[in-house]
């Protein structure tokens, strides 16, 4: 395919050398135009270097083969990242001041406009009215992401991550033209890895949890647009890139956070292995072996059920009036014995915990802990049908962020 990556001139532009990337990758032919703004910003020789075609922004180079008018027809697709309110503005109106804005008036097939700028400037009327005249002429306009701006502030106005361009952009091709990002301005809260409870100063009873599954659902948030807070405990993957971080030890700490977060939190999924139990007493110093030959007795106390606590709050209203039909999603990892299955299992959890959705893990001595694939069943409380989702954690976590999506869409069952 043919595609034009239209380059504005806003910060964000240095993140489009990963879509550039994306988009070779998979065999397309890419010719990118930048702005002159966005020069400055990011080099032509990137743009070359990456895309293997040259670069220009003006309408007199190459003059002998009409740039503007041979681009704009021969291109599949045109996408423009970041749109910025300026490139927004003069497309809206239809300006043609240089090579970029020519080619769009020439395109034939879709376009894809990525938009990043600072919350207020998105928010301005003026943007408003330029997005809405692009969506009514038929050009596809995403919402853009929500959270960290270049400066101190944030909000939406972030550029949606290169991933999430180059899917909306492929099922822009393929026909689909109402697409949005499904959880673009929302907010969720996920937490990962598994809680470590001390006994004393060196040693701690944990699990076996890696943090991968809880990682994959943080990257297909905030793939879908999300604002994400990642609660993390102990992972033995590293955070990904875009998403607001708060490290955890223990349940009692997982908990606060969560309670915390949960305030402004349109979505919470509890994907952590939190320990049901704690030491009841964490010894100061280190337990020493002792002279006699007595074994050490631990004693443990129960650990406050989070999710559990989080539906009750919701319930109540007590989280605040931004919860209002907050989505709460919860994890179980079953194994099934003499009394009865995984789903069954896993069909009373739901019904205990009072959950809206509870992914189900059959976990065995080699199953899901710390492997990269996962196979898992949805429960919804909504009583609509089970879903199955299986593949890579990745997989399965785009299967979860999309139902979640859906779901967020629903009228709420909960009343
Ligand atoms: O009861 P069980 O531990 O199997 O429930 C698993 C689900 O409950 C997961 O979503 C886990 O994150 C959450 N959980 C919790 N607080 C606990 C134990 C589990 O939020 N103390």
């Amino acid at each position: 395919m043919r595609i034009v990556l239209g380059v504005g001139g806003g910060i964000a532009a240095y993140k489009v050398a990963s879509l550039l990337r994306l988009f070779t990758e998979a065999g397309h032919h890419v010719t990118v135009i930048p702005t002159e703004a966005a020069t400055r910003f990011v080099g032509t020789a990137t743009w070359e270097a990456l895309s293997g075609n040259p670069v220009s922004n003006s309408v007199f180079d190459d003059v002998h083969q009409v740039n503007h008018v041979r681009l704009g027809h021969e291109a599949d697709l045109v996408v423009i990242a970041p749109a910025t309110a300026d490139l927004l503005a003069k497309a809206a109106t239809g300006q043609a001041g240089d090579l970029l804005t020519n080619t769009l008036l020439m395109a034939h097939g879709p376009v894809l406009f990525a938009p990043a700028m600072h919350t207020e400037m998105w928010q301005h009327p003026a943007t408003r009215a330029n997005v809405e005249t692009l969506r009514a002429r038929g050009a596809a306009v995403l919402e853009p992401a929500s959270g960290r701006l270049t400066g101190s502030d944030s909000g939406p106005g972030r550029l949606p991550e290169p991933d999430a361009i180059f899917d909306a952009a492929m099922a822009l091709v393929h026909g689909q033209t109402d697409f949005q990002l499904p959880l673009a301005g929302k907010t969720v809260t996920i937490s990962a890895g598994g809680t470590r409870e001390p006994l004393d100063p060196v040693r701690f009873l944990g699990n076996r949890s890696s943090g991968k599954q809880g990682v994959a659902l943080a990257v297909a948030a905030r793939n879908a647009g999300a604002t994400v807070r990642l609660l993390a405990a102990h992972m033995e993957v590293p955070p990904p890139p875009g998403v607001e971080v708060v490290n955890v030890e223990t349940a009692l700490q997982l908990r606060e956070a969560a309670l915390a977060a949960a305030a402004d939190s349109d979505v919470v999924i509890m994907s952590a292995a939190v320990a049901d139990f704690r030491p009841a007493e964490i010894s100061d110093t280190k337990i020493k072996k002792r002279d006699d030959t007595a074994d050490p007795v631990i004693t443990l106390v129960r650990n406050p059920d989070i999710l559990q606590e989080l539906v009750e709050r919701r319930n109540q209203g007590v989280t605040g009036p931004a919860t209002d039909g907050q989505l709460i999603v919860g994890f179980a990892a079953e194994t099934g014995d003499q009394h009865g299955d995984v789903r069954a299992y896993a069909e009373a959890k739901l019904q205990r915990k009072g959950c809206d959705l509870l992914v189900v893990n059959h976990v065995g001595s080699d199953k899901v802990f710390g492997k990269d694939t996962n196979s898992v069943v949805i429960l919804a409380r909504s009583g609509s049908e089970p879903q199955e989702a299986s593949g890579t954690k990745a997989d399965v976590s785009a299967a979860i962020i999309s139902r979640i999506g859906f779901e967020l869409n629903q009228v709420s069952p909960r009343a």
